[in-house]
């Protein structure tokens, strides 16, 4: 029934068009690197050939795992324009701007830090990428990726007094493995760092004891190390 082929018809491209679809680094970033990933995760599966790229106007192959897509890429000097199309339309349109980080950087843009270690690496680096059933929120971790990255930075254990989190190995409640907007590769600045661990009803003796301090944002950070010093409380 020819009522039924339309309906099916439009649940299918409503579903196409209906997934969400996140972009990592996001539109409009400035980046100091000429070297990047681009990160494509959508909330269902992506087909293989329904999404394609052009990078200042040159077609580029993603690969697809799933619904996970990714890109290496490098950056021409200046702004680049990416446009990815969702089944031979154009889905969205990217501005990456590639430039010095003493250049100012232009309203409405965000500079996007990368790890290097994300950029120049490979995903299964630090991801198991073949697992069935693939699951994009449960990426699993690679045994090796907790204890990687002290293997580049074992720097942060050599202190005598080690922060709790760090002397484990375990880096990523404070820091992105990929790349984020905020220096040193930061998920929160300030205060908010610390609260996600040390609940602020724990805490609030310590910060009574402190008020004479004031409450600026980056108050613990004033005087805690984040990751350790020779210094009881990792103290700076
Ligand atoms: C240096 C190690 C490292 C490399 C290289 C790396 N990842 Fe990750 N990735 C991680 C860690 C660790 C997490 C968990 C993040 C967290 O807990 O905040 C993660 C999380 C993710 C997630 C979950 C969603 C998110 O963004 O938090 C996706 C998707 C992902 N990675 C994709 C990739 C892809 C694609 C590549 C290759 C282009 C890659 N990763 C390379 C370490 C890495
Ligand atoms: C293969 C080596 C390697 C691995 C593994 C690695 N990193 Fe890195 N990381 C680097 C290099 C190289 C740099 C840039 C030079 C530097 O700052 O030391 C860097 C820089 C950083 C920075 C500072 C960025 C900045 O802008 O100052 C942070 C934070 C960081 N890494 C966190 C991590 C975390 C968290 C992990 C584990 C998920 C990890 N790294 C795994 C090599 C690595
Ligand atoms: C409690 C939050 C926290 C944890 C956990 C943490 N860091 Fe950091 N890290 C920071 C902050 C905050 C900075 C910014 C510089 C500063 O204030 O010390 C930073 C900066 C860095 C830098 C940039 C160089 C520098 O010192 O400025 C590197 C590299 C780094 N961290 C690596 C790691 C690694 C590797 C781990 C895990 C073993 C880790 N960090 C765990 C909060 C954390
Ligand atoms: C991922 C969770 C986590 C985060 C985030 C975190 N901490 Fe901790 N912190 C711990 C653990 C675990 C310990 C060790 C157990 C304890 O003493 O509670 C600890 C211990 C401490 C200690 C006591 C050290 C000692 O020798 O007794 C201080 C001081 C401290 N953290 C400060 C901070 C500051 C400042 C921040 C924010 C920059 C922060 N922490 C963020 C988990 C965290
Ligand atoms: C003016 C300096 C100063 C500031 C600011 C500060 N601390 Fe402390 N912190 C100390 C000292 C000194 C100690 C050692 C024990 C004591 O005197 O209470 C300590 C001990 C601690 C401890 C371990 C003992 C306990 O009470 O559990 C934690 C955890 C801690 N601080 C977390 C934080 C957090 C989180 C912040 C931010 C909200 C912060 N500190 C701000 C100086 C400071």
């Amino acid at each position: 029934m020819s009522l039924v082929v339309g309906t099916c018809l439009i649940v299918g491209v409503t579903d196409a068009l209906a997934q969400k679809i996140s972009y990592s680094p996001p539109d409009r970033s400035v980046i100091y690197s000429s070297d990047m990933q681009l990160v494509v995760t959508a909330d269902g599966k992506l087909n293989q050939n329904a999404i394609t790229i052009q990078v200042n106007q040159q077609k580029k192959e993603l690969s697809v795992v799933d619904n996970l897509a990714y890109l290496q890429l490098t950056l021409q000097d200046g702004t680049n324009k990416l446009v990815v199309s969702r089944d031979g339309e154009a889905a969205q349109e990217l501005t990456y701007i590639y430039q010095s980080p003493d250049k100012p950087v232009p309203p409405g843009f965000a500079v996007f830090y990368f790890h290097e270690a994300f950029v120049d690496g490979a995903c299964g680096d630090c991801h198991e990428m073949d697992v069935e059933p693939f699951d994009i929120n449960n990426l699993i971790i690679s045994e090796e990726a907790i204890s990687l990255c002290l293997e580049c930075h074992d720097d942060r254990i050599q202190a005598k007094y080690i922060h709790g989190p760090v002397g484990m190995g375990v880096c990523t409640p404070c820091h992105d493995p990929h790349g984020t907007t905020e220096e040193s590769l930061l998920k929160a600045t300030g205060n908010s760092l610390c609260f996600s661990c040390h609940e602020l009803e724990r805490i609030q003796p310590h910060l009574d004891k402190l008020r004479g301090e004031g409450t600026t944002s980056d108050l613990c950070l004033s005087c805690h190390d984040s990751h350790g010093t020779d210094k009881k409380y990792h103290l700076k």
